[in-house]
């Protein structure tokens, strides 16, 4: 492998980010301007005004439906990134993309290893949200009962904080380097190694 960054790997990249911030904007709305029992609220004080009363049950069902559509591209994200993990493990295989672990064991120095094992962390991290969002999506029809599975529930709903740190430890380490070399990653990231 010659190239630093061949198009597989760029290809890999993108689509991964792409679908990671739109997965996370999903996660967002959610917490935020569609948490159920914040729009529960505004259904239960809006109809009550208009003089229709809903239990808090009612108001929560609706809640949810209203949210419905909007996490539906939870999933749309999710396959996303699916083709992206595949990407990855295709470019690893044709030698277009290196093994995060025996890059951080071959890496030298500090810094190339403080940096490798970021990106090893984050690749861990992607697979392990990936497994267990799908796990979670299919344990009915994998013959698991929901309470079984609340464990991988909350082990995919935790892992959200250690990839916002680390995405936030790439993203300022990735303008660090662009600042202080001239090596143009990112640039380059986009179209290649040659500089055009
Ligand atoms: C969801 C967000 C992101 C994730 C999960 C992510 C993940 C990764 C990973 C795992 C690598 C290492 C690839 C390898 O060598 O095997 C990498 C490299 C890189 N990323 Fe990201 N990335 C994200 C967003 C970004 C953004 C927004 C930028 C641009 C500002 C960026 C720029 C780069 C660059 C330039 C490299 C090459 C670094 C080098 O080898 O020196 N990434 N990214
Ligand atoms: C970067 C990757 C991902 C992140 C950061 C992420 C984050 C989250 C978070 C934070 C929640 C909990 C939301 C809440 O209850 O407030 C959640 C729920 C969920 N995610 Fe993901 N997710 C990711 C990828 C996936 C993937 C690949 C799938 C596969 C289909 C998936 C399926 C699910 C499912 C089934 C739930 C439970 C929804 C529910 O109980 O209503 N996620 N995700």
């Amino acid at each position: 492998m010659n190239e630093r960054f061949p198009p597989l790997f760029r290809l890999w990249h993108w689509l991964m980010a792409f679908s990671i911030f739109g997965i996370l904007f999903t996660v967002l709305l959610r917490m935020t301007f569609l948490d159920k029992k914040e729009v529960a609220a505004i259904l239960l004080k809006k109809l009550g005004a208009m003089g229709v009363t809903l239990t808090s049950e009612q108001a929560i069902a609706a809640a949810k439906a209203i949210r419905a559509p909007m996490w539906e591209w939870h999933y749309i994200f999710a396959i996303f990134l699916g083709v992206a993990i595949a990407l990855r493990i295709v470019a690893m295989l044709r030698g277009d993309a290196k093994f995060p672990l025996l890059k951080l064991l071959r890496a030298k120095g500090l810094h190339e290893k403080g940096k490798a094992a970021i990106h090893m962390l984050l690749c861990l991290t992607v697979a392990l949200l990936a497994l267990s969002g799908t796990f979670y999506y299919y344990h009915d029809a994998l013959g698991f009962a929901k309470d079984s599975v609340h464990w991988v529930k909350e082990l995919h709903e935790t892992l959200l904080w250690p990839l916002l740190l680390l995405i936030a430890a790439h993203i300022i380490g990735v303008i660090l380097h662009e600042l202080t070399t001239k090596e143009a990653i990112v640039s380059r990231m986009i179209h290649g190694d040659e500089v055009k």
